[in-house]
């Protein structure tokens, strides 16, 4: 079977990652203009940059839970029996790699890498980013960013993931609202391509009714359950 899952800040909540849309998310303290687009950068760099070191210390101080797992432990075994995961994440942090998974495409890029928006250069990065850097490739300084993926701009990896969802048996949404396009427009695709879809979520999202399975409840919890189901059944 080859399965194909889309995860969102839902998976990684109950590591202590804020979401965006909840009512204590990253989004009803700021407003996304401001630390998530090319133009809040270019007014304001130094509070994006606070923005993203405050994340990325974070994120360094947390740890992948038993959703994480669970897909590591679901990408071995669908291996094992011959199949495939497509893990694809639009989450910044790196807890699907602790959590044990081999292949996961970041469509929103990587907090804990940085880029240079002068140059191209790009690496991994943990340390705290300023606007007095020089980038290692170019020397100069002020263009250093996170190697995120920002309002306005285009997710990575777009052709393959479109390929991918038509090409699966499953398709399966965890943890995402389904309010951020492209990736909330990915079931209308498995749909569209006779994929059969499955949402898992603290509740229905916004994109509930496209889905011919749903699942409720938290993360560690119910991943963990369906992952047993699809590799025992
Ligand atoms: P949202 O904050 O929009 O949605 C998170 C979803 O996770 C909600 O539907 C919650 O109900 C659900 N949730 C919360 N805790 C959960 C738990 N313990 N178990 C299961 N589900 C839980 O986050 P995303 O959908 O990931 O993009 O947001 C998509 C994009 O919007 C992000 O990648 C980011 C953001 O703006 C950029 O910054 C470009």
């Amino acid at each position: 079977m080859r399965i194909f899952v889309l995860t969102g800040a839902g998976v990684s909540a109950e590591s202590g990652l804020s979401t965006f849309r909840d009512a204590s998310g990253v989004w009803t303290k700021y407003d996304f203009r401001d630390v998530a687009t090319p133009e809040g950068f270019k007014r304001n760099p130094v509070l994006v940059h606070e923005f993203y070191n405050t994340r990325r210390a974070n994120l360094l101080n947390c740890e992948p839970n038993a959703a994480h797992r669970a897909l590591a432990v679901l990408e071995a075994g669908l291996k094992a029996q011959g199949g495939r995961l497509y893990l694809c994440t639009q989450n910044v942090d790196d807890l699907h790699e602790r959590g044990g998974s081999q292949h996961v495409v970041h469509m929103h890029g990587e907090l804990l890498r940085a880029c240079c928006a002068r140059c191209g250069w790009a690496a991994p990065w943990r340390e705290d980013l300023s606007t007095d850097l020089a980038c290692p490739g170019c020397a100069r300084a002020g263009h250093l960013r996170p190697e995120v993926v920002w309002f306005g701009e285009e997710p990575t990896h777009m052709d393959q993931i479109f390929h991918e969802v038509s090409e699966a048996d499953l398709f399966v949404s965890i943890g995402t609202s389904g309010s951020v396009y492209p990736a909330a427009g990915l079931v209308e695709h498995a749909r569209r391509s006779g994929v059969r879809t499955c949402e898992i979520n603290l509740e229905p999202s916004e994109n509930a009714r496209r889905f011919d399975e749903k699942r409720y409840g938290t993360a560690s919890e119910v991943v963990p359950a369906w992952v047993a189901e699809v590799l025992g059944g």
